[in-house]
């Protein structure tokens, strides 16, 4: 078989797909919108493209030489009143492409959904986009499936942050609507299994696993498997309410939030099992699932996640080095150490997600808390791994811009701001000794911007001058950062 396309690839499906057709010897070519070293050196062996599936020109080039493309792309983050567009407009020119290369097949994986009834304007549009891709010469495999299970999925994510965070938790009507939830091992399964089979070319499969149960059920399994007694009271449906309190206890982004609370009104069943016949193995249930989602968890083995990819094409943002005359505020705060360097930079590389930011961790938390609030990123992000660190990984409400082994780590800010900012800890040799700095960048974006950077200058003064202790005082003995 030729090249395969994995579209999508830097979000939560497309990043677990990747490697397991590297594994069964496909060769690949994945399309990002803002290619980085760090999927290079995630597949090595995999050619990278860049194109927004928005450029109908980027997008016959991503397609040249391909046989099947898996399409896996969702424009949900754009919020309620653009996604929708978006898709169909995606859709439109990934047929017009395809078909001009002639290629072989498209997969895609949308949602299931009765179209019978009214459904979320999500569930429509992944419907839609089926039906767009479809209407074209090169045939179209379309899988459904409901919530996916599995370690960074967002649907996970919000069962697991609510469970863990709300001792009380308010249980609407339309939380007792059944779902099939799939475990994502399944789903690469199905997606990996239809490429082998042509038979599957032209057809819709719904996909599940193998139970199917309330969101209520999903919940209450959750925290018996966390070991949390957990009170569910009935309340009215209010979804503002809900999709509010859901983006402000998980770190899933609001847009998400909102489009999947949504859609809980509508019943995820399988309606046909058609697809047991070309693949015939047993599904996970939900709570084998859920276990499995855990351990990967526990191994600190994740690859993707969807916070990840939040905000949308965060690689495009605008870099430090950019500013055309640099950053109107700056502020130093350094000290000398014998230390070597190479252990400073190990603690330097530790700092947040579960291991905190070593003191005040409480202003740091407000911090975030403040930014949920508003419903920007806030803190719950935490970090991917704690074991490593790559450019472009995310550290609670911060993205790594730069990474300079044993002597820089540049974060830019990704909370809501009136301005831009960046915390750059840096490492110099000065004769015997090392100077420790952690210089913070602002620029402003109006009066407002202004009056903020003055307003935090006590407070920065303070929580800068302290972790730079902290640093210096804890670093040794810290675990090897590759
Ligand atoms: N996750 C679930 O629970 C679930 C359940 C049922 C069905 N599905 C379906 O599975 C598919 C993949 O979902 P997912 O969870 O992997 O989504 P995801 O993590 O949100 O990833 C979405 C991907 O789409 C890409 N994208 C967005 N706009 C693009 C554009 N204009 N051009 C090129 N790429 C673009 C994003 O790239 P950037 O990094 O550049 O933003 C990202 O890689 C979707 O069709 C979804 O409906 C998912």
């Amino acid at each position: 078989m030729g090249k395969i396309l994995v579209t999508g690839a830097s979000g939560y499906i497309g990043g677990r797909l990747v490697p397991e057709l590297l594994a069964r010897g496909y060769k690949v070519r994945v399309m990002v919108r803002a290619p980085s070293p760090a999927y290079q050196e995630l597949w090595p062996d995999v050619e990278i493209v860049a194109a927004d599936a928005l450029n109908l020109d980027q997008l016959e080039d991503a397609l040249k030489d391909i046989d099947t493309a898996y399409y896996l792309i969702h424009s949900l983050l754009l919020g309620r009143r653009e996604f929708a567009a978006a898709d169909i407009q995606a859709a439109i020119n990934f047929r017009i492409a395809a078909e001009k290369n002639r290629i072989r097949r498209i997969i895609y994986l949308g949602g299931l959904g009765d179209t019978r009834s009214e459904l979320s304007s999500h569930l429509q549009s992944r419907i839609q986009v089926a039906q767009e891709l479809s209407k074209g010469e090169v045939p179209v495999t379309a899988l459904r499936a409901a919530v996916i299970i599995g370690s960074g999925s967002a649907s996970y994510e919000i069962i697991q942050n609510l469970v863990r965070k709300l001792p009380v938790i308010f249980i609407p009507r339309w939380a007792m609507t059944k779902c099939q939830p799939i475990a994502i091992r399944d789903v690469i399964k199905y997606l990996v299994g239809v490429l082998e089979i042509t038979e599957t070319s032209g057809a819709s499969f719904d996909i599940g696993g193998s139970d199917v149960l309330s969101y209520y059920d999903m919940l209450k399994i959750r925290a018996e498997l966390l070991n949390r007694k957990r009170l569910f009271i009935p309340f009215f449906s209010f979804l503002p309410l809900y999709s509010y309190t859901g983006a402000f206890f998980t770190p899933v982004p609001a847009p998400i939030t909102r489009a999947l609370i949504e859609g809980l009104k509508n019943e995820v069943v399988c309606q046909d099992n058609t697809i047991r016949q070309y693949l015939p193995f047993t599904p996970l249930t939900y709570k084998e699932a859920i276990i499995r989602a855990m351990n990967r968890e526990e191994q600190d083995r994740i690859h993707t996640r969807w916070s990840d990819a939040y905000p949308p094409a965060h690689e495009l943002a605008l870099k430090l080095y950019e500013l055309k005359d640099g950053p109107r505020y700056t502020n130093t705060y350094s000290l000398p150490t014998p230390k070597d360097a190479a252990a400073l930079f190990r603690c330097i590389c530790a700092i947040g997600g579960k291991e905190g930011w070593f003191s005040n961790n409480w202003v740091w938390r407000l911090r975030g808390t403040i930014d949920k609030l508003l419903l920007g990123v806030g803190a719950t992000r935490g970090r991917k791994s704690q074991s490593t660190l790559r450019i472009n990984d995310v550290i609670d409400y911060w993205r790594v811009e730069d990474l300079q082994k044993n002597c820089r780590l540049l974060l830019r800010a990704e909370m809501k701001l009136p301005g831009k900012a960046w915390l750059e800890f840096k490492i110099q040799d000065e004769g015997r000794q090392r100077r420790l700095s952690i210089i913070a960048y602002y620029q402003p974006q109006n009066f407002f911007g202004k009056v903020y950077w003055y307003a935090f200058l006590p407070f920065h003064q303070f929580l800068f001058n302290d972790l730079i202790r902290q640093i210096e005082k804890r670093s040794q003995d810290q675990a090897e950062i590759p």
